[in-house]
């Protein structure tokens, strides 16, 4: 590939759990170009370090709303990104500090272990009625979606009942070629207005939930969070919290099972469990186009001039396969000393807020799966995977596993 192709977004990936060949190609240069569904054309940034030094520039964000961005979807309003939104990555510099700062003390790594308790409960049970329905068992549908929307759901004191609606709005939200304009709108709608009603509830019955948590301190002497950034909040956390994680679940599972030899190390020897949850983060093989960043004044991305009004794509998962970074980057190796530094959460201020919650989930299902399942395997070959396309969060269609 050199630096004036342009390819074609998505990237063929004939196989779901091998990395499509742009990704490699992609490496080869600081910045190279990709037409998105939209038909815009945005740069993609694919090496280790020039990812994370762009990630943790604090000037760029994921705003994608302004004169010049690139849309990233189908839809008129070019996609999730180009939306606005007033609270989280959207606000800028002092803005974003100011607002990490006030929630980031719900988000506290303590806060999210306390948890783990609650998040194996809930796998169990889960798993209890999986083993009741009997095998073979569609794993994202009967475990890996309910999880993380009851986790998430718990945390924010949102009704449980509820967990189909938002999970369709969130789908809806993200597409990037799989709804429409009206669909979108409908759904965003209906999304902050459910949102809107949750906030006004836990102002008026403060819960034990972090919705109630974050009201409190907008409603604290020096109330710094607005009802608008609280209500961006309980829909960008309902989103970012469930689907991603929901996702990484079934592709950490069919990444182990396609080998079966890595599964069985695990079930031998569960102390590998956290190693085998980071390792299978790094090795994401359907990771998307990856985290915008819309570049507002000259830069240069690894001694190349990138010029303001440029659109990047940091792809995270190409980026986490760079050899220069993680020797025989393709091998999953449950002990890679340094597998912790991957990308998949990001890097920099932006970084995933729920990033130990994400950890927490993915290690009581390992965990878990390998104590009660020791036998679990894929009912088809790991060529029948198909991937999840049309939005933005890919992932895996469905997972079929047997025991
Ligand atoms: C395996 C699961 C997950 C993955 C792979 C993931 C990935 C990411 C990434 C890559 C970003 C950074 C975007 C950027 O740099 O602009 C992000 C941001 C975010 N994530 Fe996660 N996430 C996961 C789970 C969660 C969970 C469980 C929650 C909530 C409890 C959550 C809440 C958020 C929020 C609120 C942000 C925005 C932070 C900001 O812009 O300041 N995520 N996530």
């Amino acid at each position: 590939m050199t630096v004036n192709d342009v390819r074609d977004y998505p990237f063929d990936q004939p196989k779901a759990l091998e990395a499509p060949p742009e990704w490699a190609a992609a490496r080869g240069c600081p910045v190279t170009h990709v037409r998105t569904p939209s038909g815009d054309v945005v740069g993609l940034v694919a090496g280790y370090d020039e990812a994370r030094t762009l990630l943790s520039d604090p000037r760029f964000n994921r705003r994608l709303d302004r004169e010049g961005a690139a849309r990233t979807a189908t839809t008129e309003d070019g996609g999730m990104y180009n939306r606005e939104n007033k609270a989280m990555s959207e606000l800028m510099g002092e803005g974003h500090r100011r607002y990490r700062r006030l929630i980031s003390p719900a988000f506290t790594v303590k806060k999210m272990e306390a948890w783990r308790p609650r998040v194996q409960r809930m796998a169990d049970d889960l798993l209890d009625a999986v083993l009741a329905k009997g095998a073979p068992v569609e794993l994202r549908s009967e475990f890996a979606l309910p999880l993380p929307v009851g986790v998430i759901c718990a945390l924010l004191g949102a009704p449980a009942e509820d967990e189909d609606k938002f999970s369709h709005w969130s789908e809806v939200m993200m597409t990037t070629t799989k709804y429409t304009q009206e669909e979108v709108d409908e759904a965003r709608t209906e999304f902050v207005t459910y949102a809107a009603a949750l906030v006004a509830e836990k102002r008026a019955n403060p819960g034990e939930d972090l919705l109630s948590e974050l009201t409190q301190i907008s409603d604290s002497e020096d109330g710094r969070l607005s009802g608008e950034e609280l209500i961006q909040t309980a829909v960008g956390v309902l989103i970012a919290g469930h689907e991603t994680t929901s996702n990484a679940i079934i592709k950490m599972t069919a990444l182990l099972l396609a080998d079966r030899a890595l599964y069985e190390a695990v079930v031998e020897d569960p102390s590998l469990v956290p190693g085998a949850v980071e390792e299978s983060l790094r090795l994401d093989p359907v990771g998307g186009l990856g985290i915008p960043r819309f570049i507002y004044e000259d830069i240069e991305v690894g001694g190349e001039r990138v010029p303001a009004g440029t659109t990047l794509f940091v792809n995270l998962s190409a980026a986490d396969r760079d050899e220069r970074k993680f020797p025989e980057p393709e091998r999953f190796d449950a002990t890679r000393p340094n597998a912790q530094q991957h990308l998949a959460f990001s890097a920099g201020p932006r970084f995933c807020i729920g990033q130990t919650l994400a950890r927490v989930e993915l290690q009581v299902v390992l965990d878990t799966f390998v104590r009660r399942l020791p036998g679990l395997r894929l009912r088809d070959t790991p060529d029948d995977l198909r991937i999840r396309t049309g939005v933005v969060a890919t992932g895996l269609e469905e997972l079929w596993v047997t025991w």
